[in-house]
């Protein structure tokens, strides 16, 4: 007898079960359940330091037992800090894990005949299809029950995903990842040649307007594989199948070798799962690539779920600046804590230091007190659309805006910018807004505000400025999203002396550069010589729009200015309705403006 035996006998003596209870049936302790599944997380990194932290950060949150999950990891052909960065979070987490295999490749760091880091050579496609073979064949080696591909520029904010589509108990199987643009790592056709073909469920697919798990012909960048249906033996990535004629790509081989095997692929978007960066141009340099991340990392942010870095690698530090200006002004009320703390986060994402203005709470004026700082309607004034009068909200926000104004006249500030609050970035924002500010400088333009981010009421009637791309003189415009301000500019606004004869904000700015639509409202501020422009196309948009399920204005939702008692309804009002043009815009901006750079 073997001493374990011996000392489970001793045990059992030792506590002699009461006769009737030990062997009844109904006393038998159930079954103990089964373990998770085990599975093998594949990591291929290549020059991914900046979403890396982010990446590696997704994987360790997922809620699945660690000790069922091998990590099998590779990287080569660096020129950042990938390797690093990995080494680090490998080093911390493989006591938690079942397994981890590294395979780190240090030289040489580029491929022959690259244009650049972002460039998929025949070699590299190559090389890929061996690591991707590689952690494969490592899988089946361990009888893992699942492989997972997961490129780097995958980010998996919900927690949940792996053990979603285990639940779906497909052999191959996707979750839908969203990027900035329509781009996502499905394909709803194909080609016979293996071509993406475009097709009418595609864009009700990607938009999440119909929602379940659906056989498409090519699923890619973050695929669940269960090996222990008997059809994944035939599978491979590489050398491709004999009968291959497709392009050279890893994807379309894969998605061949499934065709081949007669293994359906599924993409599912029940949930929302995570993010995927935009692929870059072969030409991109990393740093496109970083903006690009850091502009859908602004993204996940209001769209939700938010990236997390990991908590063991080291992020490396920002350094914040003012671009340009003398300052940078955030307006934010101290009772939105959420935007504020969303906004100073995009904002240091961006390299973008701020001063945070505590907007004037409206709602807790009183009217006797807003006489008392002799603050009067403009007479007549209605808002256009809901027919209402002034509301405490737009007076708080007139005299957040006006105090800015007073600031950069008290402080002699020569150009600032101006943000509120429920802004969203447009790629490279901070950098087409420093170089917008360059080709001014450049051809000598005098100005005293640029719109950043706006509603235009009649579009396609605006003059472009000679010389300098992407910039127009503004005609009636509304809101006051975020805009640059020159000293000139705030002095002029401050001494129309607007309080006395106060509208909403964004109603007098088009008054003071003569546009507003409005004799009568024309005819009480005489001096309207303010020099506006507009960067077009814009910088900044609104984070949801009216009728957005998250949307709520402070301005539009507070009570009438001068009745305490009654509230305003904004449902009234059409001027944060979402505009199918601005809609439709911003999306062709997002490839459009890739494609200026
Ligand atoms: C590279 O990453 C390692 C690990 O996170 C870190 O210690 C090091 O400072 C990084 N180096 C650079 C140049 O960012
Ligand atoms: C999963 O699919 C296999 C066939 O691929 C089937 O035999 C099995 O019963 C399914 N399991 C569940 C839980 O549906
Ligand atoms: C209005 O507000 C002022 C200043 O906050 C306060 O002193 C005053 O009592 C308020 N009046 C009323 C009627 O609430």
């Amino acid at each position: 007898m073997s001493v374990v035996g011996a000392v489970l006998v001793l045990a059992i003596l030792g506590r002699p079960p009461a006769v009737g209870t030990y062997f009844s049936e109904e006393r038998q302790p159930s079954e103990s359940p089964l373990q998770r599944p085990t599975v093998l997380v594949a990591i291929i990194a290549r020059n991914t330091a900046h979403s890396l932290h982010y990446y590696l950060g997704a994987i360790e949150r997922l809620d699945y037992p660690k000790d069922r999950i091998s990590i099998w990891a590779a990287t080569d052909h660096n020129i950042d800090n990938t390797s690093a960065v990995l080494r680090e979070w490998l080093t911390s987490v493989q006591r938690l894990y079942h397994y981890v295999e590294w395979r780190p490749l240090d030289e040489p760091t580029t491929y022959p005949n690259e244009l650049g880091p972002k460039h998929w050579t025949h070699t590299r496609f190559e090389y890929i299809m061996k690591l991707k073979q590689a952690a494969l064949k490592s899988a089946r080696k361990q009888w893992a029950d699942y492989i997972l591909y997961l490129d780097t520029d995958n980010i998996l904010t919900n927690d949940q995903t792996l053990n979603l589509l285990i639940a779906e108990n497909k052999t191959v199987i996707a979750p839908m990842l969203v990027s900035q643009t329509a781009y996502s790592n499905f394909w709803c056709g194909i080609t016979p040649q293996g071509y993406y073909r475009r097709t009418a469920e595609y864009f009700p697919t990607r938009h999440r307007q119909r929602l379940g798990c659906f056989a498409v012909p090519m699923v890619h960048s973050a695929v669940l594989i269960d090996l222990r249906k008997e059809a994944t033996r035939d599978l491979a990535f590489y050398p491709p199948h004999p009968e291959f004629s497709w392009a050279f790509d890893d994807i379309i081989v894969f998605a061949f070798s499934c065709r081949s095997a007669e293994v359906q692929m599924y993409v599912c978007n029940k949930e929302r799962y995570g993010f995927l960066n935009l692929p870059g141009k072969p030409q991109s340099t990393l740093e496109d690539d970083r903006l690009n991340f850091v502009h859908l990392m602004l993204d996940a942010m209001i769209d939700g779920p938010s990236m997390h870095p990991s908590q063991f690698t080291h992020l490396p530090p920002k350094y914040p600046d003012k671009m340009v200006f003398d300052e940078v002004f955030l307006i934010n009320l101290q009772r939105r804590p959420d935007r504020r703390k969303r906004m100073l986060q995009a904002l240091y994402e961006q390299e973008i230091d701020c001063k945070i203005i505590d907007a004037v709470d409206g709602s807790a004026l009183n009217s006797t007190a807003i006489k008392a700082m002799g603050i009067n309607m403009l007479p007549g004034y209605y808002d256009p659309f809901s027919g209402r009068i002034l509301t405490k909200g737009e007076v708080g926000c007139f005299l957040s805006h006006h105090s800015i104004w007073k600031e950069v006249v008290d402080r002699k500030l020569n150009k600032v910018v101006v943000f509120e609050d429920d802004v969203r970035f447009e790629a490279y924002f901070k950098r087409k807004l420093v170089r917008l500010l360059a080709e001014v400088e450049d051809v000598g333009l005098t100005w005293d505000l640029i719109y950043l981010g706006r509603k235009l009421v009649n579009p396609n009637r605006e003059e472009a400025v000679e010389n300098v791309q992407n910039l127009v003189a503004a005609e009636y415009s509304y809101w006051t999203l975020a805009y640059a301000i020159s000293l000139q500019g705030a002095k002029k606004l401050v001494n129309a002396e607007p309080l006395k004869r106060i509208l909403p904000v964004d109603e007098f700015l088009p008054i003071m550069y003569d546009k507003h639509t409005n004799e009568e409202y024309k005819k009480i501020y005489p001096k309207r010589d303010l020099k506006a422009f507009s960067v077009r196309p814009l910088l900044v948009f609104p984070t949801h729009y009216t009728g957005d399920p998250e949307w709520l204005s402070d301005t539009e939702t507070s009570t009438i200015w001068d009745d305490d008692s009654m509230k305003t309804d904004w449902s009234g009002s059409q001027k944060t309705l979402k505009d199918t043009q601005t809609g439709a815009t911003r999306q062709s901006i997002g490839s459009a403006s890739r494609d200026e750079l």
